[in-house]
């Protein structure tokens, strides 16, 4: 039986590929109902490193100052075996088995958006990864939150960056993961900030901290780590990416996730938390609760599909038959395509017994 986060990825592709027909159909909602999960923090506080560090692979532009300027949407699928490549949605038919022209082609596609200025544009990148080094996952990369403005932005890009991030994470099924580097304050953290406004209790907001190895001497961050500075829901994870200078000498990420893992079993203040700190366990905690999450919501995801059909088919007997345009076409499409995942969903409700997991 088919993973149900690859399901939903399907889903959710399909819903974007098909999905610039206007505001008519019931699309939006659904694309805005399906679970994914969000990168929040300020600039350079170590999101794309994060994401990396989940892949496993170095494909992010990075680096100081305003790098990520689109929202790049992530959608990781894990194969039994062969080789890893990536794929573009605006690229369909190339398949990237060189990650750093995967990385180049994030770069030259945000600046067909933006123009090579410092602007940030809201249109997202789709990127889809197939490795059997991942798990399934849906991440979302988007813009750091900042101050200022510097030269070459508008003065409305701090408020315009906070609004685009804001639009992503208040939605009630959108999982945020977020970033706060160790080597500054808790309290001025924008991950925080933001998180708490739009999810006060914490009940869908991982901590996670960053930067670790670059604390002062005599400070650490057990206080945080065992959650004790700041309550949320789930228990916070600690990572240590790979710095600047480590980026410079292209170290690869296997040694960096072998150092990572040596950092927390070897600092005597972290030996106790060794088990649930780092970027490999981030990343399987994170398919597990959407997973988890998933599950919770087929029930009305389903419903929401069954609407779809109901209104395309409004929508198509409106448009008169037969329909020759192309908006025609790409209900029909759509409306198939909810047709199909009507099906799937049936059947993994009906697999799906109280008490067991199994699907
Ligand atoms: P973003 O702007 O939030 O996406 O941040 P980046 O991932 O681009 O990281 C900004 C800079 O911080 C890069 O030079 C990274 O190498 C560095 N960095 C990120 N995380 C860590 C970490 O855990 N330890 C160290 N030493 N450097 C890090
Ligand atoms: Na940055
Ligand atoms: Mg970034």
């Amino acid at each position: 039986m088919e993973n149900l986060i690859s399901l939903v990825n399907k889903l959710q592709r399909a819903c974007t590929a098909l999905g610039d027909h206007g505001e008519e159909s019931a699309l939006p909602t659904l694309w805005d109902s399906l679970p994914s999960i969000a990168v929040v923090g300020g600039q350079s506080s170590g999101k794309s490193s994060v994401l990396e560090s989940i892949v496993g692979k170095d494909f992010l532009p990075r680096g100081s100052g305003i790098v990520t300027r689109r929202p790049l949407v992530l959608q990781l699928h894990r194969i039994d075996e062969g080789r890893e490549y990536a794929e573009f949605m605006h690229l369909p038919r190339k398949r990237f088995t060189d990650f750093a022209a995967v990385r180049k082609e994030i770069a030259d596609e945000t600046d067909r958006e933006t123009g090579r200025s410092k602007q940030i544009s809201s249109v997202p990148i789709y990127l889809s990864i197939y490795s059997p080094n991942v798990v399934n996952l849906t991440l979302i990369d988007l813009p750091g939150l900042t101050k200022v403005a510097v030269e070459g932005q508008s003065d409305s890009i701090v408020q315009d960056i906070e609004n685009m991030v804001r639009s992503y994470i208040e939605k009630p099924n959108c999982i945020i993961l977020a970033i706060s580097p160790a080597n500054q304050d808790l309290a001025t953290s924008d991950a925080i900030k933001i998180s708490r406004e739009v999810d006060p209790k914490g009940e869908r907001t991982f901590g996670v901290l960053t930067k670790i190895d670059l604390m002062d001497k005599g400070t650490d961050a057990v206080e945080i780590l065992e959650g004790k500075a700041f309550r949320l829901q789930f228990p916070w994870i600690g990572v240590v990416n790979r710095s600047q200078a480590d980026i410079n000498k292209n170290t690869d990420m296997i040694a960096a996730r072998r150092r990572e893992r040596e950092y927390f079993a070897n600092t005597p203040e972290y030996k106790h938390l060794a088990h649930r700190m780092g970027s490999e366990h981030l990343g399987k905690i994170l398919s597990k609760h959407l997973e988890q999450v998933i599950k919770s919501r087929i029930p009305g995801l389903q419903s929401l599909i069954s609407k779809t059909i109901i209104d395309i088919e409004t929508e198509l007997s409106r448009l008169g038959k037969p329909v020759a345009t192309d908006a025609g076409g790409k209900l029909y499409m759509i409306m198939e395509i909810c047709r199909i995942f009507d099906g799937i969903f049936k059947e993994h409700l009906d697999g799906v017994r109280p008490g067991g997991d199994k699907i």
